[in-house]
């Protein structure tokens, strides 16, 4: 492509480059006199006038510029003002509509069919990218293969399309966080404008002290106010965030979520897990507008979960304290007669309830209908155990139900089970629902915790638990010879 003027490169003014324009030669000078003992003539900086107003938005629509300006008043001998004659700041309008010229390729049509190029020939002109700089309005003639530059872009185009930046005299700017243009501002830690991150303290630790049994453990506390989290952990445990309203945002209720972005207290969590390996992130910009509390779902050996997040500084006080109170889990105290490997439990439910027992429980939702050949097949190839099952007794703990069952018939084990055993679910209005004194056959997983000395049998949210029938117990047997092996 042939260029026809070669680019003169623009030079930007050197009025708003922010430094007095002497030259070196003419400093020097003036410090020889001054250090001569002779600078009676120089008399400092002269002053700046107060700022002009700000211009109007640059654009009609979207992005654009404003300028403002100011003069410098001097007296013969003062030297020139320091600081800029001209600030810019971004003005956002409302967004263009759809099908909108670009300001660039307006500036360009404005030289459609005019003679240009000291020639009679006339052209049709748009924006050409490929040229150095990109504040000079470079056109490309349509159907030829040549740019020519009409100089300068106006004030408020943007850079380049898509990017951020607009030319302001010549120069591509971006706005820093006080919404001037190549202010260099930037938010720091603490989101404060242009600040040094000293009004707020960074929270950094690694959490090794999860227990010994698989389920949720509390992490941490991640309080209002917190910016910049970051959590990461290496393992095949997951992470799980609960909102201050006890609702889980990810990873509750024993069912992992899927990796993505996901909105809670007021910001934008992005949760991942790497393809390679075991490792999970948790990412958020914050500020979070309530608390949030991070959770381990434990299913092997914790080997350390990293978390950070910047706390302003009159929170750090009781963000210590709450999360010293978080202590051990509060749901962990099993009855004792369970802190064994899977103790045999009593034939017949206990005669004194545990302290943990709850009253009657409230009326619960009804469940929703799971049955199917599907979710049979799902289940049945995918849990550790399934077998027909006498449920002698139930017991309502503080997230979880804990039945006590006799295991009648085995179809599949995947390590030897009892003849009692305990089935854990979640919450306290289970779903699958099992009645005492019924039969069900049942599909549950087994959870074991990290040093191996206690394991417990699960029955999943919407697992499978159907009462036991010679249908059922066909299907089953069906079932089980779809699995993949
Ligand atoms: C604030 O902290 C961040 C992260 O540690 C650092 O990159 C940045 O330079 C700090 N800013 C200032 C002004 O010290
Ligand atoms: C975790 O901490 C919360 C908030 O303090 C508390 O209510 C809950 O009982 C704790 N959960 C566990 C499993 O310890």
């Amino acid at each position: 492509m042939e260029k026809l003027r070669p680019g003169k490169g623009e030079r930007l003014a050197s009025s708003h480059t922010g430094r007095p324009c002497l030259p070196w030669s003419q400093l020097l000078l003036l410090g020889t006199l001054l250090s001569c003992g002779l600078g009676g003539s120089a008399q400092g900086p002269g002053e700046w006038t107060p700022w002009g107003s700000w211009t109007r938005c640059s654009s009609s629509c979207g992005q654009g510029v404003s300028v403002r300006s100011r003069r410098c008043i001097r007296f013969p001998g003062e030297e020139l003002c320091w600081g800029d004659t001209h600030e810019y700041r971004l003005c956002q309008l409302p967004d263009c509509p759809p099908r909108a010229v670009p300001f660039r390729d307006l500036q360009c049509a404005l030289y459609n069919g005019h003679p240009v190029l000291g020639t009679q020939k006339t052209y049709q002109w748009v924006p050409f990218h490929g040229a150095p700089n990109q504040c000079d309005l470079n056109c490309l003639a349509e159907g030829h293969a040549f740019y020519h530059s009409f100089g300068r872009v106006l004030d408020g185009t943007p850079c380049s399309p898509g990017l951020e930046g607009l030319c302001v005299a010549g120069r591509c700017l971006s706005a820093g966080c006080d919404g001037l243009l190549g202010s260099g501002a930037r938010e720091d830690r603490c989101g404060h404008c242009g600040g040094t991150n000293d009004s707020c303290l960074f929270v950094q630790r690694v959490f090794r002290d999860a227990g010994t049994f698989a389920g949720y453990w509390n992490v941490t506390l991640i309080p209002e106010g917190a910016r910049h989290l970051r959590v990461t952990h290496r393992s095949r445990n997951h992470l799980a965030l609960m909102g201050g309203d006890g609702r889980y945002v990810l990873n509750g209720n024993w069912a992992v979520s899927p990796p993505g972005t996901y909105e809670a207290a007021g910001t934008r969590v992005v949760y991942t897990r790497a393809a390679s390996g075991p490792e999970e992130t948790l990412r958020a910009a914050g500020p979070t507008s309530h608390d949030l509390l991070l959770q381990v779902l434990l299913q092997e050996p914790n080997p350390g979960i990293e978390f950070e997040f910047w706390l302003p500084r009159e929170l750090y006080g009781s963000f210590q304290a709450q999360v010293q109170a978080l202590g051990r889990p509060a749901r962990q105290p099993q009855p004792r007669e369970v802190e064994l490997p899977r103790a045999e439990p009593p034939a017949v439910p206990a005669a004194v309830p545990p302290r943990t027992l709850t009253p009657a429980p409230d009326p619960c939702e009804p469940c929703p209908d799971t049955r199917g050949r599907a979710h049979r097949l799902l289940h049945y190839c995918g849990s550790d155990f399934v077998f027909r099952a006498h449920i002698l007794g139930r017991q309502h703990q503080a997230q979880e139900t804990r039945y006590e069952v006799r295991v009648q018939l085995v179809y599949k084990n995947r390590s030897p089970l009892r003849t009692h055993e305990y089935v854990w679910a979640p919450g306290h209005c289970p779903c699958p629902p099992l009645a005492p004194h019924q039969e069900y056959l049942l599909a549950v997983q087994r959870l074991v915790s990290p040093d191996g000395t206690q394991d417990r049998l699960l029955l999943p949210r919407s697992g499978y638990a159907r009462p036991w029938s010679p249908a059922e117990d066909s299907r089953v047997r069906l079932a089980a010879r779809h699995c993949p092996v």
